[in-house]
């Protein structure tokens, strides 16, 4: 089978490859999802008395084998394959003959991208959820392993009130927390079916059971109109990215802190000697790149998301190929927080402070000692406050 829109004309070589460009590549990832949604569209179709149940059947089993077979490196989706869809098409007609030709009634490719890429999404944010919780513990645990360890808190990047390293790390460790909640309900826009909206108009004049496939696939809701599916693209996916955003700027914010404290001024902490790195000129130095790259990858990644916004911002109505342009920044944002936040976990873990090197300038506790004459003496903060910064002036 060649692509599914042959109608026997000639295609350009270049229009395919400048046309396709490297979607069958970053389709390989949507494999088990586009198999998932076309068995259970198949179903749907044997249901409502659309094809028999032996195809059904052969449809199912044939898609299953091919996930199968996909996932044990046995095929790969090809240029001339277009995209996943394609491909999965094409070879399940191979495997099981005619069947295979009537898995696409009802359907067009534009709301199996759709339904394939939320299915992918959902998973992913379930593993970022995971990931980002991940982080967090090991913070909580750092900060349980240094709890009577002070820490000076810094505003403007001076000393300016007592802190410590359990209040230091359980502060990112909520914000994680935070961050891993919000990836999960940015996912709403993604949990409706977009099944049976086909091409973007629906089915006329085919009767199909849009709630059998929601419920098959596990969607909350059906994607209704027909109309606002492709309206919809680029959203959940924006709405993802920019929760990713967010929380890359925790971990940014993390690594920039740690960078600090690994320096030989500061030199508040060791990291792990397998997260550090050496330089081909300099034999004593450990460098860490980490967390380097870490918090340069929250600008890949708010790069991401324009990238989205842009694509989608002056589009009309109704499914355009310049969509497809959205799955590299989605794809590439997911992989870069995945791996960034997988990496954080480890570096964290072996993290270890140096109270001998920590040390609090005696001014830090001046606004403590305003307090205490408020409570001791009754007076008004704005008057201890004076007090306290005339003691500190004399004694310069
Ligand atoms: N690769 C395409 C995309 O991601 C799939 C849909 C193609 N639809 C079409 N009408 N050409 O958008």
């Amino acid at each position: 089978m060649k692509r599914l829109w042959d109608k026997g004309e000639p295609l350009d070589k270049r229009v395919l490859r400048y046309t396709a460009g490297e979607d069958y590549l970053l389709d390989e990832r949507l494999v088990p999802y586009d198999v998932r949604a076309s068995i259970a569209h198949a179903k749907m179709l044997c249901k409502q008395g659309l094809i028999s149940a032996e195809d059904s059947q052969a449809i199912t089993n044939g898609l299953n084998a091919l996930a199968t077979s996909h996932a044990a490196g046995e095929w790969k989706i090809t240029l001339e394959d277009e995209d996943v869809h394609t491909a999965l098409e094409k070879h399940l007609t191979d495997t099981i003959g005619e069947a295979g030709k009537r898995v696409h009634l009802g359907r067009s490719r534009n709301d199996q991208v759709l339904t394939a890429l939320r299915l992918y999404m959902l998973d992913a944010a379930g593993e970022l959820h995971k990931s980002a919780l991940d982080a967090a513990s090991a913070l909580k645990k750092l900060g349980k392993q240094n709890k009577d360890v002070a820490l000076p808190g810094y505003t403007h990047m001076q000393q300016g009130m007592p802190s410590s390293v359990e209040l230091w790390a359980n502060g990112f460790a909520a914000e994680l927390e935070d961050d891993a909640n919000n990836i999960v309900s940015a996912l709403q826009r993604a949990d409706k079916n977009p099944l049976g909206s086909a091409a973007g108009y629906g089915t006329p004049g085919l009767e199909l059971d849009r709630e059998f496939t929601r419920e098959a696939l596990n969607f909350t809701v059906v994607h209704e109109p027909v109309t606002a599916v492709q309206l919809s693209r680029g959203k959940a996916e924006a709405a993802l990215v920019f929760e990713l955003s967010l929380l890359m700027q925790d971990l940014s914010k993390l690594a920039t802190d740690l960078l600090m404290y690994y320096t030989q001024e500061f030199a508040f902490v060791k990291l792990p000697e397998n997260m550090t790195t050496g330089s081909s000129i300099m034999p004593q130095k450990r460098n860490p790149d980490v967390l380097e790259l870490v918090r340069s990858a929250a600008a890949t990644i708010n790069a991401a998301l324009l990238e989205i916004l842009g694509i989608t911002t002056k589009l009309g109505s109704g499914y355009q190929r310049d969509l497809q342009r959205i799955k590299p920044p989605l794809f590439r944002a997911i992989d870069l927080a995945g791996a960034s936040t997988e990496i954080m976990v480890q570096l964290i873990s072996g993290i270890k402070f140096l109270p001998e090197n920590i040390q609090l300038d005696p001014s830090i506790y001046a606004a403590e000692k305003a307090y205490q004459l408020v409570t001791n003496e009754g007076i008004s903060f704005r008057d201890a406050y004076r007090r306290i910064a005339a003691e500190l002036n004399n004694d310069e």
